[in-house]
């Protein structure tokens, strides 16, 4: 019997080594953590339970019968973060550069079919040298096996995946296609085809940080939604996304216990400047309405002309969607469509309410733009919102222009509750360029030109550039003083907290992609 047990325990403590102390110390000497101790960090103290330890590989090419570690290069399991239940895969550089063989593969599919079947959170932790080089096509299956199930998962239950060291070729698929992507800061990198290739096939010298590092994902390409300086921080960044979401789509984020109490904001009155030509910073609006210190920002570095987050309000997970006037004086574009469309779908799919600040002077104006297909992309934020069936409030800061006044969350597209703070304008077009158009013939024949143009833009201004014809149509529910807003977003908010919405019944519908 003892015998039994000091096989057992050997065996364990074998898997536990990986790819050998050696490999252990040289993944510290690069500044990471090994896959065992992030997944330490990352749950609870002793929730974590393996699944698989003692898995191996079946190749027997190469030689590699007699190269066999427990575990076959990935950590997986479930456990705990802040007390709820999560499924977890870490892959371990220790062994084989965590490369993905059938049978690692064949492991993480075990755990997200797991994760989907109770309707609990995935979280990847990738640190690989790519498909198994000895195991050829059963490697690459083993990815499509991973990418479907991905697919499978999305909407069902959240997917984050962290990026703590090389993910190149195909492998990047599978974070692409989950809901978050974390990536560390100087120790990851993520590119479909190398350096080399690329220096191959083009001639451009290039590094692998500057292809494909995490700064290039966060600010150029927008496939990364955060960044961490660390692996600590990197599994820090994933517990607080952790807390905005529910565990599931069946489910609601749970709301933290709050008392209204006076909500009044006096610093939200003079955020805006007077004049409408001057930018400010929506993260400061953003802060005024919501729970001190809650508000979590995504894509922060990425068309930086929206923000979008989470935060909480009076307790309750949301998600924001807001212009941001210091950036393009707030004007959508190309990117900042794709990047709220996207957030908007995710806060959908995982009944997150959605608050949309709005202070948009309109779409973007060039040849840029429209040859990098605005209308379509201006068409996914515009069909993101208005299938969201989520409660959906609006809050017009400032400009409301146009078609983007629209797509913002409108009324119109399903809003639930539309506020407008007294300084708002809401107009096809600004003063100045709507008087140009329809006075041109009575400008043209005035004697004081200059003076005609400046008499009819202070007329249409008067007419339109302010809430109340808006307001008077219903398209605005409630004209608001700025320093009330937290406390009619909160009430509101629990009012619209039983919303049901029935949709027509079809397969899906077809985004503009
Ligand atoms: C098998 C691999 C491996 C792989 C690394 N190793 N990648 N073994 N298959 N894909 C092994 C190495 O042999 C080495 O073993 C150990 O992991 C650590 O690798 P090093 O090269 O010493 O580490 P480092 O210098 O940090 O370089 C890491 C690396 C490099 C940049 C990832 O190993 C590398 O370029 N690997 C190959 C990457 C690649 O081309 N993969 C296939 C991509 S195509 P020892 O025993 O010496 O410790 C792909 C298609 C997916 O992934 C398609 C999905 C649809």
């Amino acid at each position: 019997m003892n015998s039994k047990i000091e096989k057992l325990e050997h065996k364990i403590a074998e898997a536990k080594l990986g790819g050998g102390q050696k490999r252990i110390d040289r993944q510290h000497q690069k500044g990471k953590l090994t896959a065992r101790e992030r997944i330490d960090y990352l749950l609870d103290v002793g929730s974590f339970e393996e699944i698989g330890i003692l898995v191996t590989h079946r190749t027997t090419d190469f030689g590699m019968e007699n190269q066999k570690f427990y575990g076959d290069g990935v950590v997986t399991g479930y456990g705990t973060v802040n007390g709820r239940l999560i499924y977890v895969f870490a892959q371990d550089f220790t062994v084989f550069g965590g490369s993905l063989s059938e049978t690692h593969a064949e492991k993480i599919c075990k755990i997200m079919d797991m994760a989907v079947r109770v309707g609990a959170p995935l979280i990847g932790l990738n640190d690989s040298g790519g498909a198994r080089i000895q195991e050829g096509v059963r490697s690459l299956g083993g990815y499509a096996d991973i990418f479907y199930r991905n697919v499978q998962a999305s909407g069902v239950i959240p997917q984050i995946s962290a990026i703590m060291g090389p993910c190149a070729g195909g492998a990047v698929y599978s974070p692409a296609m989950t809901d978050f992507t974390v990536m560390v800061e100087d120790s990851s990198y993520m590119f479909v085809t190398g350096p080399s290739v690329v220096k191959t096939v083009t001639n451009e010298e290039v590094t692998s940080e500057e292809l494909g590092g995490a700064s290039t994902h966060a600010t150029k390409s927008g496939v990364t939604h955060l960044t961490s300086e660390n692996d600590v921080q990197c599994l820090e960044d994933i517990k607080a996304l952790l807390s905005y979401m529910p565990q599931n789509n069946q489910e609601v984020t749970k709301k933290l216990p709050y008392d209204l109490k006076d909500e009044y904001r006096e610093e939200l009155e003079s955020i805006v400047p007077e004049n409408a030509n001057k930018p400010y910073d929506m993260r400061s609006v953003i802060n005024g309405i919501t729970d001190t210190d809650s508000f979590f920002e995504v894509h922060k570095d990425y068309a930086e002309n929206i923000v979008v987050g989470f935060a909480r309000l009076g307790g309750r997970s949301v998600g924001i969607v807001a212009n941001q006037p210091m950036v393009l004086a707030g004007c959508l574009d190309v990117n900042s469509s794709k990047k709220a469309a996207r957030f908007t779908r995710f806060c959908d799919c995982f009944n997150i309410p959605l608050l949309v600040l709005v202070d948009v002077p309109g779409f973007l104006p060039g040849t840029d733009q429209e040859w990098n297909a605005i209308i379509t992309n201006g068409a996914k934020l515009l069909y993101a919102l208005s299938e969201a069936t989520v409660p959906r409030i609006s809050v017009i800061t400032r400009k409301a222009y146009g078609g983007a006044y629209d797509v913002m969350n409108s009324k119109h597209i399903g809003a639930d509750m539309n506020f407008a703070w007294p300084g708002a304008e809401i107009a096809v077009m600004g003063a100045k360029g709507a008087s140009e158009i329809i006075f041109k013939k009575e400008i043209s024949e005035a004697d004081d030109k200059e003076g005609k143009l400046a008499e009819k833009e202070a007329e249409y201004a008067d007419l339109f550039a302010n809430p109340y014809t808006a307001a008077e149509r219903g398209f605005v529910d409630e004209v608001i003083l700025p320093k009330e807003t937290r406390r009619k977003l909160i009430k509101a908010f629990a009012m619209l907290e039983n919303k049901k919405v029935e949709r027509p019944n079809r397969k899906h519908g077809n985004i503009p992609l």
